[in-house]
């Protein structure tokens, strides 16, 4: 399905004017192996549990000009109650990202994660039926970008290894790390290219990935963050209070969510924003996040929120 085709679900709002809405553009673009993609994507980990409330909000990001998608399939961790409640329950993300998309359009980078099972960490030997699952699940033939979410090595090679044999074979075709130091990032450098790493990151949280982002775009690997609306809020969610970021956003006439996102993508241009939300409203907010340019004095006082 193309784009256009897309927009024919959408409600008039978007349809009429997407020509001149793009705002998941205005941030600017970034390779991601041979894809450029916008630096403002997408997180389905918050898409809730209404497949038809998560398929329109898909819809309505790529009309928006998201052009990354980052998902797995086990995503989403929040409640499946659908069943329960009579309504067309989503299962996984990735179903709600076919349903809604494919077939997909050209530009479009859909990023999956393989490592996390329901018994911890996938042993090597289990990665290439995981991989195959997103494969299944999303309806593709090659997946775009597949990271390996590390929990808990000393060495990621033997994981790392075995996702690029799968690439080797056509079933991947760039490769990534998250949850990762500086010596697994080495460690899988020694096996095949690293084309983007995704660590917890955001204004007082995760500084401790500061020396990996800054590693990451010295060797012109994409830096991705996660929990960077929510930072302390984790699993849990919403956007945590901070009075200088209440302060900036205010001067900005922005949202707080919007000054964490603005402020990432200030980190450099290899930064990509793959904020999570299953509203409508804060899908566009963050898409506008872009927008904003926050002032050196702004950076120096979100910089020096203490990190937990
Ligand atoms: N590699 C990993 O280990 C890992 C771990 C976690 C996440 N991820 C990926 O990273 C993405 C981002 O992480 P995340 O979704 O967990 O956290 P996040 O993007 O930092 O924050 C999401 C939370 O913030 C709220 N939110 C988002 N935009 C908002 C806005 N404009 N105003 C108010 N509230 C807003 C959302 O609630 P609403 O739904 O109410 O907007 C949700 O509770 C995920 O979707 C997933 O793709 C990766």
């Amino acid at each position: 399905m193309h784009r256009t085709d897309v927009n024919t679900d959408l409600s008039s709002t978007l349809a009429s004017d997407e020509a001149e809405r793009k705002p998941s553009n205005e941030a600017g673009t970034w390779r991601l192996g041979e894809q450029a993609v916008n630096r403002i994507g997408f997180g389905t980990k918050r898409l809730g549990s209404d497949a038809g409330q998560a398929i329109a909000l898909l819809r309505q990001a790529v009309a928006l000009g998201v052009n990354h998608l980052d998902t797995a399939a086990f995503y989403p961790s929040v409640g499946r109650a659908g069943e329960q409640h009579g309504y067309d329950s989503l299962e996984w993300a990735n179903d709600a990202v076919r349903r809604a998309l494919a077939p997909y359009s050209d530009d479009l980078t859909i990023a999956t994660k393989v490592g996390p099972t329901e018994h911890g960490l996938a042993r090597p030997d289990q990665l290439r039926a995981l991989v195959e699952h997103d494969l299944r699940q999303l309806g593709l033939e090659t997946l775009d970008l597949v990271y390996l979410r590390q929990h808990g090595l000393d060495s990621v090679a033997e994981h790392f290894g075995v996702l690029a044999e799968l690439r080797a074979a056509g079933l991947i075709k760039n490769l990534g790390l998250s949850n990762v130091r500086l010596e697994h990032l080495a460690q899988a450098q020694e096996i095949a290219p690293v084309t983007a790493v995704q660590n917890r990151y955001g204004v007082g949280f995760g500084r401790v990935n500061d020396t990996m982002l800054e590693t990451c775009g010295a060797q012109g690997i994409a830096f991705v963050p996660f929990f960077a609306v929510t930072a302390t809020g984790r699993e849990q969610g919403g956007v945590v209070h901070s009075d200088p970021v209440d302060t900036i956003a205010r001067a900005h006439n922005a949202t707080p969510a919007q000054i964490r996102i603005a402020w990432t993508l200030a980190k450099g241009p290899h930064v990509l924003a793959i904020p999570g939300t299953g509203n409508p409203t804060h899908l566009t907010e963050n898409l506008a996040a872009g927008t904003i340019h926050l002032s050196p004095t702004d950076l120096t006082t979100l910089d020096a929120i203490p990190s937990e």
